[in-house]
Formats: C-alpha cells, structure tokens, sequence
C-alpha cells in the first residue's frame, strides 16, 4: 500500500510518499524559516499564504521523486490537527481534493499520533504499548501510546513546550531561528555546568512540565552581565540542554510507577529529540530503567510529511473522512 501524506500544521510544507513496508519514497519539506526568521517566530497569516503558494509545488516534485503514478496512491493522508488554522485549511483541503479525484479515502491525521508513531516507522521491532517523551515546538508531553489510535496522557507542559524554551532563548541570545539547531551548535563548546538553571516542578510527583520559568531564568542571567560573549553564549547553551534534559528526566521518572508492565520500550519524537545531547540522556534514563530506547533520525523528528504519511498506514480505513474539519486544538488521548 502506498499513502501520501501532507503536513502543513506550522512552517513547513511536506509532502512524502510511503509504503507500508516502511520505505519512504520521497519525502519534500519545503521549510518556511527564512521567511518568519525576521520575525523571530512563526507569523501564522504568511504561513498559511505560503502553504497555499507551495503545496501544489511540493506536492509534484515528491510524486516525481517517488517515481510513481496518481493511480499507484491508495489513500490520501493530511494533518488536521493541532496546529495553525491557515495552514491545516490548506493542506486538508488539497488532500480532499486529491482524494475525491482519486476516489480514494481521505485520512485526517492528528499531527500529534503522526509524531509518536514515527518511532515505529524507523523501528519495525517498536510494538504496542510504549512509553512516549514528545518534545517539539507546539507540544511536550508523556504518553503511553497504546495502539496506531489510542493513547494515554500521562502528563503535559502547563506553560512553554521545551522546543519553544530553546527557540525564546537563541532568539535572547542572538542565535536566530529555529533555536534548538543553533543551540545544539553552540553548546557543543560549552560547559553544561557553567550556570545552575533550575528544574521546574521537581517537588511534584506528576508527570507535567513547565520551561516558562527556566527562560526567565536565562533571561536573568544575560540580563546580569554585560553583552555575553561567544564563551558566555556557549556555557548558557550547553547549561540549558542540561537543564532540559534533566527537566524531562525528572518528569520522566514519574511516569515509570504509572506504565502497565507491557510497556517494555521508551520512544522520543518532536524537534528537540533531534538534539544529540538531550537525546543521549534520555537514552541513558531508558537503559537505567530496563526500557529499550527507540528515536529517529533527524529529518524524521521535525515536522514531515512522511510521518503522516506512516500515520495514515497505521490507521488506514476505506471510509473518506471528507466532511472532517481541521481543529486548532485535538489532543491525543
Ligand atoms: O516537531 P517540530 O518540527 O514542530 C512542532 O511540531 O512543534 O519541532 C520544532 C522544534 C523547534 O522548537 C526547534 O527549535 C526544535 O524543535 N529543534 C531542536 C533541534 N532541531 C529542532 N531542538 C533541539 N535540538 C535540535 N537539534
Ligand atoms: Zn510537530
């Protein structure tokens, strides 16, 4: 079976072609930062505009790089959810008119399941149930994720997403964005203990995050010196990958008591989890804990199309959701 599917939920236009042997036979993301990095984050009016300009652009140069026909596609997949209205318009409305032409079904995707099932389309050995760290821009939650469509939230951030922490702070420093990349880039001549940047909630035997309060915290810190130097820069980066990974560990911990005993594996997806750092810690925590660790490479962990696409595999039905709208907010589980 192949599905195509479309991710238009924030500031990238993807469009992949997947096969439910896992291959991925292409996979265009047309990124929108250089037009929103003016901005310093994503303005969701030109989003949507440039969606509307690309999709048609992305959506032929992946066909040809899959080198398939219209007719070879089985089923049409789309982000609907959660994410920037404009956007998710834009794409849904493309996949349903793909769909019908193709009479074939329509699959709404919730951006959300298409991230935490990613693990599993680099891992064919990755089964149900596992345990889940999402961290990204929009999202940073704990789930154990139960099937292709059920989940259970076991706990989730009640301020910033620790994506948008690292983005807030690059931008504090200079660093442009995305942030997470430039602060990966930095901290790698850091010293991770330079600064003790707190861990928020750590008294609370829950599984929620917090990583509002952590960038005040370098806010302060910048705001203390003089103009911070490239050493400063440096030791703040790596002093705050630290400090995120230890936050995520923390919370991480209290999610072990709540796991049914089936859930034998750890799976990290979103943005951050392309951080190699942060990456690591978590992967040590899921070792310390008898959990096998399960991530992905790079281009899979940030926004794409091809996770839709697996996405859609997994939660294949002959019945067209067409009359499906997008939603700004869906939560999993
Ligand atoms: O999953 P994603 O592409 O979009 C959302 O669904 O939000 O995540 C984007 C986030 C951004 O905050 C970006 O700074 C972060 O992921 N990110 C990283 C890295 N690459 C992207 N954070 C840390 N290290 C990275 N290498
Ligand atoms: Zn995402």
């Amino acid at each position: 079976m192949i599905v195509v599917g479309i991710e238009s939920s924030c500031d990238e236009t993807s469009v992949a072609f997947v096969d439910s042997e896992r291959q991925i036979l292409s996979n265009v993301i047309h990124s929108q930062i250089a037009t929103h990095a003016e901005y310093g984050g994503v303005v969701p009016e030109i989003a949507a505009r440039e969606h509307l300009e690309k999709i048609r652009i992305v959506f032929d140069e992946a066909i040809a790089k899959a080198e398939i026909g219209l007719s070879e596609i089985d089923a049409v997949a789309a982000t609907c959810g959660p994410g920037l209205i404009g956007g998710l318009i834009v794409g849904s409305s493309f996949a349903k008119g793909l769909a019908v032409a193709l009479s074939k079904p329509f699959l709404p995707i919730n951006h959300l399941f298409g991230h935490a099932l990613t693990p599993r389309l680099s891992n064919a050995d990755l089964e149900f149930p596992y345990l889940l760290l999402l961290a990204s821009g929009g999202h940073c939650f704990i789930a154990e994720i139960l099937s292709q469509s059920n989940a259970r939230l076991l706990g989730s951030t009640i301020d910033d997403s620790a994506g948008e922490c690292l983005d807030k702070v690059a931008k504090m420093l200079g660093l442009g964005y995305p942030g997470g990349p430039a602060v990966e880039r930095m901290a790698t001549f850091g010293n991770e203990l330079a600064y003790n940047f707190p861990t928020p909630l750590s008294s609370q035997k829950n599984c929620n995050f917090s990583f509002s309060g952590l960038k005040t915290s370098v806010l302060y810190k910048i705001k203390e010196s003089e103009e911070p130097n490239d050493k400063m820069r440096s030791d703040i980066c790596a002093s705050l990958q630290n400090a995120i990974a230890r936050s995520l560990l923390d919370r991480l911990k209290n999610a072990i008591p709540l796991i049914s005993h089936r859930t034998r594996s750890l799976a990290f997806a979103g943005g951050v989890s392309a951080n190699k750092y942060i990456n690591q810690r978590i992967a040590e925590f899921a070792s310390n804990h008898g959990l096998k660790f399960y991530n992905s490479p790079t281009k899979l962990c940030t926004d794409n199309g091809a996770m839709i696409a697996w996405c859609g595999i997994e939660q294949f039905t002959e019945e067209s959701a067409l009359d499906f709208e997008p939603r700004p907010r869906w939560p999993i589980g």
